[in-house]
């Protein structure tokens, strides 16, 4: 499975069997915390690998988890980062990637969120004076063949390019499942709210990348990003979730950053991301980063 294949398949698992992962697993999760990152950090993102998830379970029931609904599983990555945005984005970036690696060898995983950093590191007995920005429940899934079956369940293709063409590939931008009611357009041109059609994304070349950012996590799927595509730069700019802005949603920020890199870069559509960017956006949204291609 290679990387662009990893995305569609990228499914939180939430229930992992009772097994510890083999050596070689073990191996190549700490190989995937060791730097560099794919994503220059300047030192301020760190991961743990806690090998002893049933005890973290146990100490953060009620603490971590969607209404402090702690996801049992075998190990966890506890995800620290300095406490600003710019960090949080780059945590993110840098974990959703060791994420698809672990998919591609059939290590499931899950984004637990964290409402107090404080309380986990108390928990958790950590001494850093970075935050937790979330845990990464991580193992084997407990169904066997949970990502071929989930796959299989599709019956149509997922990316519209590899069997229909383009003409199914409208239908999905129009009537995308994974996109809530109303939120169809999300892609905007020079300026916010002057959406792209499907059209003009194909003709830019771009279409198939947003359909790929469909499947990047989120916090209750809620998929908060939105792009302004600026000549041959593209800002991404994120929804708050609370009326002030919390570092947690950089972290979302950040995810979805790793998930369009990809997506142009199998694209042939190669470049970086800034983490800083110009535009007028609502004011329930912030800016996360500009996406500069090579030219
Ligand atoms: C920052 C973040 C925190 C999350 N926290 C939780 C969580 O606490 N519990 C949970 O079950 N899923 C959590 N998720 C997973 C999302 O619910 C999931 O990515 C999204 O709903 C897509 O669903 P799927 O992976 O099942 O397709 C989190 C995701 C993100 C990005």
């Amino acid at each position: 499975m290679n990387k662009i294949e990893a995305i569609e398949k990228v499914k939180s698992v939430r229930e992992y069997m009772k097994k510890a992962l083999s050596r070689e697993d073990h191996q190549l999760v700490l190989s995937l915390l060791e730097r560099p990152y794919p994503l220059e950090d300047e030192g301020n993102v760190e991961f743990l690998f806690r090998e002893d998830g049933e005890k973290v379970a146990e100490l953060l029931d009620g603490v971590a988890g969607y209404s402090g609904r702690m996801i049992e599983a075998p190990h966890y990555l506890v995800v620290l980062s300095r406490a600003e945005g710019v960090d949080y984005r780059r945590a993110g970036f840098i974990a959703q990637s060791i994420i698809l690696r672990l998919m591609q060898e059939g290590i499931g995983t899950c984004w637990v969120s964290v409402e107090s950093s404080d309380v986990v590191k108390e928990k958790l007995q950590l001494e850093t004076d970075k935050e937790v920005a979330a845990l990464i429940a991580l193992g084997y899934p407990r169904e066997t063949g949970f990502f071929e079956k989930f796959f299989s369940g599709i019956k149509a293709s997922r990316s519209p390019y590899s069997e229909t063409g383009y003409a199914d590939f409208r239908f999905e931008y129009e009537k995308d499942t994974r996109q809530p009611v109303g939120t169809g357009t999300f892609i905007y041109i020079d300026n916010w709210g002057n959406v792209a059609d499907a059209d003009e994304l194909e003709r830019r070349g771009y279409l198939e990348v947003y359909h790929y950012m469909k499947y990047a996590p989120s916090w209750g799927n809620r998929r908060p990003w939105r792009f302004i595509l600026q000549n041959f730069d593209i800002v991404m700019a994120v929804q708050r979730m609370a009326e002030t802005e919390q570092l947690a949603d950089h972290l979302e920020g950040g995810i979805a950053m790793y998930f369009f890199q990809l997506a142009m870069h199998e694209m042939g559509i190669r470049g970086y991301w800034l983490m800083d960017a110009q535009a007028e956006v609502p004011d329930n949204y912030f800016l996360a980063g500009k996406y500069v291609s090579d030219k």
